[in-house]
């Protein structure tokens, strides 16, 4: 009772109605359900709601599949590395400080799953909401037709150490050029955190570029980024907000810069946590309010190629932008059959150490843990108030005269 409930609440909120197409629209013999719209394809997984191909034409004309992934939706569980391929990390994306949290003054303790230590020997903190998030999960296809589909989650009171039930509807949608998301989740039984974002790996040349197998000559511009929130060793947020000083490291809101252009700086060392050289932050989004996220030139980020020509440009109603340049891949991931150079000793057919980048539009990080920040509006929700709604467009284009 209390399902149809919430979902008939949901219901209200604009949801898309089960298409008749579903039946005969189903998964192909990978297990990929594909959409399709004026030059874009896209597959995407039950498992996580992730998308699996993204399919695109570069300058030349040849088709680049331009997002990581495995061949079929299978392997995505049986993969030991699980490194949160494409999918939608919930139901708290990102780390949360000693696993715990707080809530009308009740402390909350959930599931640890990353950087054991002797004294936390299952973690000391939490990251894409425990060992069980949403990401290991097969989500239910509500919804496929040709251009759009859409997956729901019901995620049980107690699950991972989170208070409440949570019900999420994840839609994902092609139209020229475009992949828009819209993620929706409800609080039906007690106040929680939600955080959720899109965990998907980019490489504008389809990991078939034939001068370099990274991604480091990628271009990214982050023209609303002045700051950045302020992390510890092992990437925690320490609760300082940081200024992106023009001409440093994490400036990339005064001009478009290289991903790789400053790695050799000092302060590039230990930027991503102890050791690390490279990039794994939140951007924070400052707009002067008000605005319209959805206004043409009113992207919060920019990514392009010019191997292939190819550009995104990222439109989001979030206040975080969170970019890791893969410092952690090792050549150990295999890439799908649609990517890559076939036969060519120089470049074996995996992701190398920088040969990714991930751009997550999400809220602030671990906030729940920050009062001071201000974001408990955007972070806890709960019965009888407003839904979380996370929406992105990301919008491509091919520089036809681009040269690498
Ligand atoms: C699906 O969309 C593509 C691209 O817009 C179009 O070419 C194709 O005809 C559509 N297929 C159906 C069955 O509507
Ligand atoms: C599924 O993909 C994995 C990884 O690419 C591959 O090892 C496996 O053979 C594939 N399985 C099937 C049934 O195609
Ligand atoms: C999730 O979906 C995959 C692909 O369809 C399937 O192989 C797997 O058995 C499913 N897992 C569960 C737990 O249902
Ligand atoms: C970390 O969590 C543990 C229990 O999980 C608690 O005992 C401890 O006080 C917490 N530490 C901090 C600094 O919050
Ligand atoms: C490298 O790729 C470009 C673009 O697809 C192509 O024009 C060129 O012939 C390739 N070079 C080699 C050596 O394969
Ligand atoms: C990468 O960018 C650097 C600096 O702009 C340039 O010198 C180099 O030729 C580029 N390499 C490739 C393989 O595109
Ligand atoms: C590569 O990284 C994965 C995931 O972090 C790890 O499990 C594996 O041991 C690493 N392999 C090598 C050769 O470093
Ligand atoms: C396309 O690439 C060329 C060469 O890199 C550059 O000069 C030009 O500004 C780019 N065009 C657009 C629209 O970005």
């Amino acid at each position: 009772m209390r399902l149809n409930a919430s979902l008939a609440a949901l219901g209200a909120l604009t949801l898309p109605i089960a298409s008749a197409d579903y039946a005969t629209n189903g998964p192909d013999e990978n297990g990929l359900y594909w959409i399709y719209s004026e030059g874009l394809s896209a597959a995407f997984i039950a498992y996580g709601a992730s998308i699996s191909r993204l399919l695109i034409n570069d300058q030349y004309g040849i088709q680049r599949d331009i997002v990581a992934g495995f061949d079929n939706a299978s392997y995505y569980e049986i993969d030991q590395q699980h490194p949160h391929l494409g999918g939608v990390p919930g139901r708290y994306a990102n780390r949360i400080k000693n696993s715990t949290f707080e809530i009308d003054g009740v402390s909350y303790h959930v599931d640890p799953n990353e950087n054991p230590t002797d004294a936390a020997p299952k973690g000391a903190d939490t990251l894409h909401g425990g060992h069980d998030g949403w990401d290991y999960r097969n989500f239910t296809v509500v919804s496929h037709t040709n251009d759009s589909i859409t997956f729901s989650i019901v995620d049980p009171d107690g699950k991972e150490g989170f208070p409440g039930e949570v019900i999420s509807y994840i839609t994902y949608t092609l139209k020229d050029y475009t992949w828009d998301f819209k993620m929706v989740a409800l609080a039906t039984t007690k106040k929680t955190p939600i955080m959720l974002s899109s965990h998907t790996y980019w490489n504008l040349d389809g990991f078939a570029n034939n001068e370099t197998n990274t991604a480091l000559n990628h271009t990214l511009y982050l023209p609303y980024s002045g700051q950045r929130i302020g992390v510890d060793n092992i990437l925690i947020p320490t609760g300082d907000i940081l200024a992106n000083k023009q001409g440093s490291v994490n400036d990339f809101w005064s001009a478009p810069k290289q991903i790789g252009a400053s790695l050799n700086d000092p302060e590039a060392v230990n930027n991503c946590g102890l050791g690390c050289i490279g990039y794994d932050n939140a951007w924070i989004i400052n707009r002067q309010a008000p605005y319209n996220w959805r206004d043409e030139g009113n992207y919060v980020a920019r990514l392009q190629s010019p191997w292939s020509g190819i550009q995104v440009d990222i439109y989001t109603d979030q206040d975080a932008f969170q970019v890791y340049s893969c410092n952690g891949q090792n050549g150990t991931l295999a890439l799908k059959e649609t990517q890559g150079l076939h036969d060519d000793p120089d470049f074996p057919r995996t992701i190398p150490r920088y040969g990714c980048v991930v751009m997550e539009v999400e809220d602030w990080i671990d906030a729940i843990n920050h009062p001071e920040w201000g974001r408990a509006e955007k972070q806890i929700f709960g019965p009888g108030g407003d839904p979380y709604v996370l929406q992105a467009s990301y919008v491509f284009s091919i520089n036809t005269t681009a040269t690498p």
